[in-house]
């Protein structure tokens, strides 16, 4: 569907990139020619998925915490050595769980809040500081998730992704001075490992509220963020494409979890 070798020459880090969606980003940016660094806490994940990945083309790997800053700066000093550069940030290494918003503890909230919004600034900040802003060129995408009419069910990431929604256009408009642009991939209801830790009862009517009744793949994820990286895209800068199949316009998105959570 790309043009072959559209990303050669290209450095990547994907973080999150052992495992779902940021295993599938890291793969298709492979398959058009980047050299790819992989990121995540869990070494036996990543280590797992260096090896299979290395089927597809260059990539490496870090075991690194987005909520640790001097794990990150460790990883961008470890790409600096080895690679000397990096063009484009994938923000993808995110979780939560589901639970009604009066029973989220503090430590909760916090923790999701920290993993999603903060690390993601971490990241961020030290790949602009360490590359984007010297090199004056850089991408940033960030993947969110479907906050279009806040995120009942989850409470604590939609606030978060609502922060690095509004922080892709800061950033777009801050950094435009050091030719970087930042846009957004909000995914809807993705199938994917993401999914595993959803209790059945969600599961089982998991398509209903989806406007054409299915789930989005991992794929469908992956080519908005190979386009809002490429130069296909150079015009667009501060966007949030929503990749859901129309779920953030239709469909009772409280029904999904009210059942399982209330
Ligand atoms: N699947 C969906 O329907 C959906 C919808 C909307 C948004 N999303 C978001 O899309 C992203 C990918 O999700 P997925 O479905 O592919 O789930 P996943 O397999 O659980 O991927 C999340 C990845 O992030 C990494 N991660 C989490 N916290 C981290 C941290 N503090 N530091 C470094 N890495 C961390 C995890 O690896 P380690 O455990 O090894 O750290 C894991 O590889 C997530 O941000 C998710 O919230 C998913």
């Amino acid at each position: 569907m790309f043009e072959k070798d559209l990303f050669k020459d290209k450095i990547v880090l994907v973080t999150g990139g052992g495992s779902g969606i940021g295993y599938t980003i890291a793969r298709e940016y492979l398959k058009l020619g980047a050299t790819v660094y992989i990121a995540s806490r869990n070494a036996e994940k990543i280590e797992k998925a260096l090896k299979e990945l290395s089927a597809f083309g260059n990539v490496k790997s870090a075991v690194a915490d987005i909520r640790e800053s001097e794990q990150i700066q460790s990883l961008a000093d470890k790409i600096k050595e080895e690679s000397g550069r990096l063009d484009i940030l994938v923000n993808n290494a995110g979780g939560q769980f589901p639970s009604a918003a009066e029973n989220i503890s503090f430590n909760g909230f916090r923790a999701v809040v920290t993993n999603n919004l903060i690390g993601t600034f971490y990241v961020t900040q030290i790949m602009a500081k360490t590359f984007f802003i010297p090199q004056k060129e850089g991408n940033i995408v960030n993947i969110i998730a479907n906050i279009f009419r806040g995120f009942p069910g989850m409470a604590h990431t939609g606030a978060a992704r609502a922060g690095v929604d509004n922080l892709t256009k800061t950033l777009a408009i801050e950094w435009v001075r050091y030719n970087i642009r930042v846009n957004a991939v909000a995914p809807g209801i993705i199938l994917s490992s993401g999914l595993d830790q959803y209790p059945a009862a969600i599961m089982k009517d998991i398509t209903a509220s989806i406007p054409n009744k299915r789930m989005g793949t991992m794929e469908e994820v992956a080519y908005p963020v190979l386009f809002l990286s490429s130069p296909m895209s150079s015009y667009i800068s501060g966007e949030t494409l929503y990749v859901d199949g129309g779920n953030h316009l239709w469909g009772d998105q409280w029904k999904m979890w009210s059942e399982s959570l209330t």
